[in-house]
């Protein structure tokens, strides 16, 4: 590493947004509805210019409940339905001990190409168990193998440990389908409140807020926020 050179100047670093407009007439009443046309445009994004790499990926924060202090990490939303978003990881691991605690969590997608940003609030339930071994049945094997083998989030002394633990994974599963451990899975968080952000020009950007009413007949209040 070269120690001379400087940081990079980052107050020189500028985009004027201009890709669209959010209006509360554009983003209707319903924010399922918008979230999966906007997830629709950053798959067709990806798929026409290659520069979304992972549509699906998201920033999920939770509150660690020994140090009450904030943390986040990008996971892949798998699905989103019947008004759910779901993810999957190690329910021993941090964010696994998180939820288990403070059920409270927010999610955020940012599709930068399309000048877009989703933030979302909600709380989060494991999933069940069927619904669990119905998504870990269709993961590559080599996932399925990893999922046995690493004790997300824990600290260890090598890469070695880890490959070890991958190979004697694989040894006890060979030539047999790889059940889920128990200690894998899903969650779904129940938004409360979903925000759709569009860049504008001259930062004059575009915030639509849809914020539950009820969450089981789907009425939301929608505000337009400031920039
Ligand atoms: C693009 C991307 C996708 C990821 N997807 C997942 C995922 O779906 N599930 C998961 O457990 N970790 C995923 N990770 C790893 C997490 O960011 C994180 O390292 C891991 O879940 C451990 O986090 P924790 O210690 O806070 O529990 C992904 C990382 C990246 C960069």
């Amino acid at each position: 590493m070269n120690e001379k050179a400087s940081a990079p100047d980052l107050r020189a670093e500028r985009v004027n947004y201009t890709k669209g407009q959010l209006t509360k007439t554009l983003a209707g009443n319903d924010p399922h509805a918008l979230f999966d046309e906007w997830m629709r445009d950053a798959i067709e994004r990806r798929d026409r210019e290659g520069d979304v790499l992972e549509p699906n990926a998201m920033v999920v924060s939770t509150i660690n409940p020994e140090t009450d202090w904030p943390d986040s990490r990008v996971l892949l939303l798998k699905e989103h339905k019947n008004k759910k978003f779901v993810f999957f990881g190690n329910y021993e691991s941090q964010k696994g001990h998180d939820l288990d605690v403070n059920r409270k969590a927010a999610l955020n997608f940012t599709w930068l190409p399309l000048q877009r940003q989703v933030r979302i609030q909600g709380k989060v339930r494991r999933i069940s168990p069927e619904e669990s071994d119905a998504y870990f049945a269709v993961r590559p094997r080599g996932s399925q193998i990893g999922a046995w083998a690493s004790s997300q989030s824990d600290v260890i002394d090598s890469r070695e440990d880890i490959q070890l633990a991958n190979e004697r994974a694989e040894k006890r599963f060979e030539g047999k389908d790889v059940p889920r451990p128990p200690h894998w899975g899903g969650w779904a968080l129940t938004p409360h409140v979903i925000e759709f952000w569009q860049g504008g020009a001259s930062r004059l950007h575009d915030r639509i807020r849809f914020t539950a009413l009820d969450s089981e007949e789907g009425r939301w209040q929608v505000d337009r926020l400031a920039p």
